[in-house]
């Protein structure tokens, strides 16, 4: 996978070859990234030229062609003459602010590099791991880049380590975790955004001189943009045309910025944003930048989005369940908010079990003095008022209905009206001298504290411990603001954003060290971090607060490019919708929640008699078929916005297929259409609902004729099994 020729370091994919070239000023130049060629040399690809105002290296001599500003960097450096986004900034103690790094050496390793209390993605001998290291030698600094290549999914991963070898403190003010140069191209940038209740949506523009950058400064990846992007030629679509798609392993603030220059060369740089970022690194000591993970695509995005599932299932997702699906779920949130008790919870309980449902997760409301989003997050000990007996009562009468238990928990965050805050209100983040900021009510906890996680950590435990619970639902309900650390010097206080995400990982390491078997289901008011470092810990993450189905095409669409579908928490709720109003049949809400880990979230003691029959063949369904939408490959087979939405997944045999179609609003005297399949074995006959026998080439050319269906968002499933 990695070849080594003198100085050109060529990783290779099942597709794609990824180049560059440590050159005869030990300036590691990107020669290459796109579909697979031989390990040539691709260095003559690069073009010198004299351009006005882009400075020449001392050791360049009266060679004007060669300068940091035109030629494409591997990890670019600053004040060096490379004007363009900067992959590192350090400043050290005379203030200077200059990174010159040199090629100073490289190893080749079998397997996977990992990264010390971060996520990373994991696996043995498939991976091959190339680190190229890197010298500024007036600095005395160190700079690692790590490689890891895995060959059948066309994935490359990056991560950088930071050594301060000097003999005095450095300041580091950015550390890109990756940087792609190309000299040429047009490329469009696509970014995935939206809000509270409307994550993911899909945006897509040519890039334009300058940069053009999505981030978040909010502590969390957030619902406003993700830290996923492509950069895709301008005639790429779901089948045709190269695509570039780049994921941090992270859930913190991010940037991701794409600049097209004045020579029409393009950049892209995805990492931990440099605001309020600032990380001292005394005399040997070391900073390690979060892992990004690219795949390219040489055939649109579709094969890119599989490449990307694939390898999160196999290599970033730790599956608690071995290989056993995952249960159909009851959450009581949206039939009962924080308003419940124990008779309550059986009640839905008693009208879910014999539905199919395997999981009883009772959400917020069940600790402290919780009656409503004001007090108590923080106090994680049961409310007897509400559970009388605790959850050693409970709980086995939810095990007797045939069903396994789960909680909410929300660790990150305290209410000042709880027992916690009073005894510590310095544990929260805040800014001496000025009032903090409330978010939903709450205050974040400084979750950099060792002793602050330790307290947290300990109460959730004894509540784990002191009943059968096999699901954790871990949510996070507010942005971070006034983030400053009691604990730390002020010239620290620029460590405070990140040092809280790593108190994240290392409080969900502990918590899948200590309960292995537990699924947790992450969660940031819906899918505010819906992102490859929370899979690592956390195999499902509810995917939004919006349960509307129409709605939520929309987000799993979205979510779909990079995330695959046993990771995206979808419920089938009540109607009229909660966050809507819009009514939606049941057949449609369940085909929608489907494709995602399937669930159920509204009072079904109150569900009509014809509902729970619905409801009963929808479990069963997606019990059947559960490895096929879960594992299957998944095809998004429309877009959004046509009078249908589709997609379908196929078995890796091309044996089975399951493909959703829900409709839209509703029309008089509709057009007839048919919808192309595709992913399916030409050479196979299927089946279609247990019917007939059709060719696979002819499906996937030809199509299936889609019924006329009557009124508002009808949807269909189409079961293909191979004859
Ligand atoms: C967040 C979650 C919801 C629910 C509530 C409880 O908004 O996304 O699913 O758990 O918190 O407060």
């Amino acid at each position: 996978m990695i070849q080594i020729d003198r100085r050109v370091f060529t990783l290779h994919t099942r597709n794609t070859t990824y180049q560059m070239k440590a050159d005869g000023h030990h300036v590691l130049l990107h020669t290459y990234y796109g579909p697979r060629v031989s390990g040539e040399d691709l260095s003559y690809l690069i073009q010198y030229a004299d351009r006005g105002f882009s400075p020449n290296p001392q050791e360049a001599g009266d060679d004007r062609t060669y300068s940091l500003d035109t030629l494409p960097q591997e990890y670019s450096t600053c004040g060096g003459g490379d004007f363009r986004l900067p992959s590192i900034e350090f400043e050290r103690p005379d203030g200077s602010l200059t990174a010159d790094l040199r090629y100073a050496g490289h190893e080749l390793r079998k397997g996977k590099y990992g990264l010390p209390g971060l996520p990373a993605l994991w696996g043995g001998d498939e991976w091959e791991t190339l680190v190229v290291f890197m010298e500024d030698a007036a600095a005395r600094m160190r700079v690692e880049l790590y490689y890891g290549v895995l060959e059948r999914h066309d994935l490359i991963t990056r991560a950088v380590r930071v050594v301060n070898r000097g003999e005095t403190a450095v300041r580091l003010r950015r550390c890109a975790s990756m940087c792609l140069d190309f000299q040429g191209g047009d490329f469009d940038f696509i970014t995935f955004d939206g809000c509270h209740t409307l994550e993911r949506n899909l945006n897509r523009a040519p890039l334009r001189p300058g940069v053009q950058s999505v981030e978040s400064i909010r502590g969390m990846s957030s619902h406003h943009h993700n830290p996923f992007v492509i950069l895709c030629g301008q005639n790429a679509d779901e089948d045709h045309g190269l695509c570039y798609g780049a994921a941090l392993v992270y859930s913190g603030n991010f940037l991701a910025a794409a600049e097209r220059t004045q020579l029409e060369h393009n950049r892209l740089l995805l990492g931990i944003n440099p605001y309020h970022f600032c990380w001292t690194l005394e005399p040997g000591d070391s900073f390690t930048a979060p892992e990004a993970a690219m795949v390219c695509s040489p055939n649109g995005f579709g094969e890119m989005s599989r490449q990307y599932h694939r390898a999160i299932r196999e290599n970033l997702i730790h599956d608690p369940l071995q290989g056993r699906d995952r249960p159909v779920l009851i959450n009581n949130w949206e039939a009962t908010e924080a308003d419940f008790d124990g008779e309550k919870l059986l009640e839905i309980a008693r009208a879910a079990a014999p539905l199919g449902m395997d999981l009883f997760v009772m959400d917020d409301g069940w600790f402290g003095r919780r009656d409503n989003d004001a007090s108590s997050l923080g106090d994680w000990y049961v409310n007897e008022k509400k559970l009388p007996g605790g959850l050693e009562a409970l709980v086995p009468r939810i095990r007797a209905l045939g069903m396994s238990f789960g909680i909410w928990i929300e660790p990150e965050m305290v209410n000042e009206d709880s027992d916690l805050y009073r005894a510590h209100p310095d544990w929260t983040l805040g800014v001496p001298g000025r009032p903090r900021t409330r978010g939903r009510s709450q205050l974040a906890l400084d979750f950099s504290r060792r002793e602050v996680r330790d307290h947290v950590y300990a109460s959730i435990k004894k509540v784990l411990d002191g009943a059968d619970i096999s699901y954790v639902k871990w949510d996070m309900n507010r942005s971070l603001t006034d983030v400053w650390s009691a604990a730390l010097p002020s010239d620290r206080q620029g460590e405070v954003f990140h040092r809280c995400v790593l108190g994240v990982y290392e409080m969900l390491d502990r918590l899948r060290g200590d309960y292995p078997r537990m699924l947790i289901e992450s969660c940031a008011g819906g899918g505010g971090r819906f992102d490859l470092g929370m899979l690592y810990y956390t195999p499902q993450i509810w995917c939004s607060d919006n349960t509307d189905a129409i709605d939520r095409l929309a987000i799993q669409y979205g979510t779909s490019f990079c995330y695959p579908v046993s990771a995206m928490g979808s419920h089938v709720s009540a109607v009229p919708n909660a966050q809507t109003g819009r009514s939606v049949p049941l057949e449609t809400r369940g085909v929608a929640a489907m494709s995602g880990t399937f669930g159920y979230e509204m009072d079904l003691s109150l569900a009509a008699p014809e509902d729970r029959a619905l409801i009963r063949k929808q479990t069963a369904f997606f019990k059947e078929h559960a490895g096929l939408i879960q594992n299957g490959d998944y095809y998004r087979l429309t877009g959004l916005g046509g009078p249908f939405t589709a997609w379908e997944q196929v078995s890796p045999d091309h044996r089975e297929a399951l493909i959703s179609v829900v409709y839209g609003a509703a029309r008089a005297a509709a057009p007839f259409r048919a919808l192309r399949l595709k992913g399916l074995d030409p050479a196979l006959r299927y089946q279609v609902n247990g019917q007939g026998s059709y060719p696979g080439d002819v499906l996937m050319r030809a199509g299936w004729p889609l019924p006329p269906l009557r009124g508002d968002y009808p949807a269909v499933q189409l079961y293909l099994q191979a004859l």
